[in-house]
């Protein structure tokens, strides 16, 4: 599918990290992008319309993507909101919070389904753009951590592992709309997610990353993004970019 200014795209999570560097990109390519976040930019990027959006209130989705919709078709939606909390199972100060562990999946599980079901909704609305009768393509965010989650990450990795199980499924769902669904698992990617860790943890990570020997770039996600749209016969595939990074335990 062609990205440019005959589309719109959503961008959740587009305020920071991995989301507004998939805006920035975006918008280089002349797609018309919305931004949905709870929070405020990090850095304001021309030609992106920021929308204040919890992906957790479908009411509030549903508005964002009739938003977008209305400016140019949306046809591209890429699903980068979440939180990554730690947390032992049983940990020193007793068992695991169940609120947290219900929280992470609201955001990062059933957000993503919000945003995925309200956009593809959307998408469907639209003549096909190709002789496939392709209509859109749907980007979700999981985590290496869906298949590798380490010692902590137990309501991380649920709900990334709850990503990954949609790529597929979703896929079949939208295939008869002509919409593409599939995800990106990242390794480790410098973003202000990863900012809270110590110097000798980030070490340490690094060092289990085979080559490049460092974290991502989240401009190297936003290219993942733009090959994934452009792909059209990707479909229904969780696509790992972690430099060939396996997590251990700890
Ligand atoms: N950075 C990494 O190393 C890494 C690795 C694997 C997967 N991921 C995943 O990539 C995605 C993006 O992460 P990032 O590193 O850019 O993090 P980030 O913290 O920089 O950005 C996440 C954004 O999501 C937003 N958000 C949180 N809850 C929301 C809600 N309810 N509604 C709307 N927006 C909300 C935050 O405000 C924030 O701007 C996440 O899903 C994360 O789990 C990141």
């Amino acid at each position: 599918m062609k990205l440019d200014s005959s589309i719109s795209a959503i961008v959740t999570g587009g305020a920071s990290g991995l989301g507004a560097a998939t805006c920035a990109h975006l918008a280089e390519l002349g797609v018309n992008v919305f931004a949905c976040d709870l929070a405020e930019p990090v850095e304001v990027i021309p030609g992106v319309t920021y929308l204040n959006v919890d992906v957790t209130d479908y009411s509030q989705v549903e508005a964002a993507v009739a938003q977008a919709n209305a400016t140019a078709a949306l046809r591209l939606v890429v699903n980068c909101a979440g939180i990554c909390p730690s947390q032992r199972i049983v940990g020193r100060k007793g068992p695991h919070d169940p609120a947290l562990f219900a929280k992470t999946i609201n955001i990062n599980l059933n957000g993503t389904f919000n945003v995925l079901t309200a956009g593809a909704a959307a998408i469907a609305t639209h003549d096909p753009v190709d002789e496939d009768g392709q209509r859109g393509v749907i980007i979700n965010t999981a985590s290496v951590a869906a298949f590798e989650g380490q010692i902590g990450q137990a309501a991380y990795a649920a709900s990334k592992g709850g990503v990954y199980a949609l790529a597929i499924t979703a896929a079949r769902d939208l295939a008869g709309l002509g919409i593409r669904v599939n995800a990106i698992a990242p390794g480790i990617v410098e973003t202000p997610m990863m900012a809270s860790i110590s110097d000798e943890y980030r070490s340490e990570l690094e060092s289990l990353v085979q080559f490049p020997n460092r974290m991502a770039k989240p401009q190297e996600y936003a290219q993942l993004v733009e090959a994934i749209a452009t792909n059209n016969y990707l479909n229904g595939e969780t696509i790992r970019i972690d430099g060939a990074l396996r997590m251990p335990p700890r």
